[in-house]
């Protein structure tokens, strides 16, 4: 260690400087903090530095820092993450999201609460919950992981009161998706 006292003083002004500077930049990302993001059935902190690697497109950068999915309503995304969902979900939920090994995903009962909203749904797609239900990091980016998220909440058919993705505004004005035809079926399914 340097006894700082003992320099002359204009290495000790250069000094602190360098030092104000070291702080604030170190001090930058701390500002600009995302949310914390954590595993639905362990709580640990999920790490964004593995798993397939996709853009940082705006969608991602400003869900990353809100937890609000800019893919929602959006017709595009809507229907890329459709597709996703067919190749990536639907062999355990069903095509409509009715459910099939996992429960349905268009309802509003959910097994984890905080799927009600984005973030939660989020968490649970990218790192995975329990038995069958794998993390989708190695599968899916997570520019991927928005588009199906947006297809999931466009066909929801539950309680518009329910949908915390939703404002209340939002929630105001929420026309719910028709039922699928397997939903009670596949209820009965799931159940057993
Ligand atoms: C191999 C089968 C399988 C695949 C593939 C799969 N899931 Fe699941 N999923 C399950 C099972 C089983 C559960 C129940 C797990 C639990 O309760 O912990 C589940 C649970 C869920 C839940 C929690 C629902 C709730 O009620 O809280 C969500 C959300 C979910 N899956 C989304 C997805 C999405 C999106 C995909 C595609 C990217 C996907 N899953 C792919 C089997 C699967």
């Amino acid at each position: 260690m340097t006894d700082t006292k003992r320099l002359p003083k204009k290495t000790r002004t250069t000094a602190a400087v360098l030092l104000a500077s070291v702080l604030s930049i170190s001090l930058i990302p701390v500002v600009q903090s995302q949310l914390m993001f954590r595993n639905t059935v362990t709580g640990d902190v999920l790490d964004f530095s593995f798993g397939k690697k996709g853009k940082e497109t705006e969608a991602v950068k400003h869900f990353k820092n809100t937890g609000e999915n800019l893919y929602n309503e959006d017709e595009e995304a809507i229907h890329n993450g459709e597709s996703l969902f067919m190749t990536a979900c639907s062999g355990c939920h069903g095509h409509h999201a009715e459910g099939k090994l996992g429960p349905a995903l268009g309802d509003d009962y959910y097994t984890y609460p905080k799927n009600a909203t984005d973030k939660g749904l989020f968490e649970t797609i990218y790192g995975g919950a329990r038995s069958m239900m794998g993390p989708q990091y190695n599968n899916l980016t997570i520019d991927e992981m928005l588009e199906i998220m947006a297809w999931i909440r466009s066909v929801y058919w539950g309680d518009p009161e329910k949908a915390e993705w939703l404002s209340e505004e939002q929630k105001a004005n929420f026309t719910p998706a028709p039922i699928p035809d397997d939903y009670k079926e596949a209820l009965e399914n799931f159940k057993k």
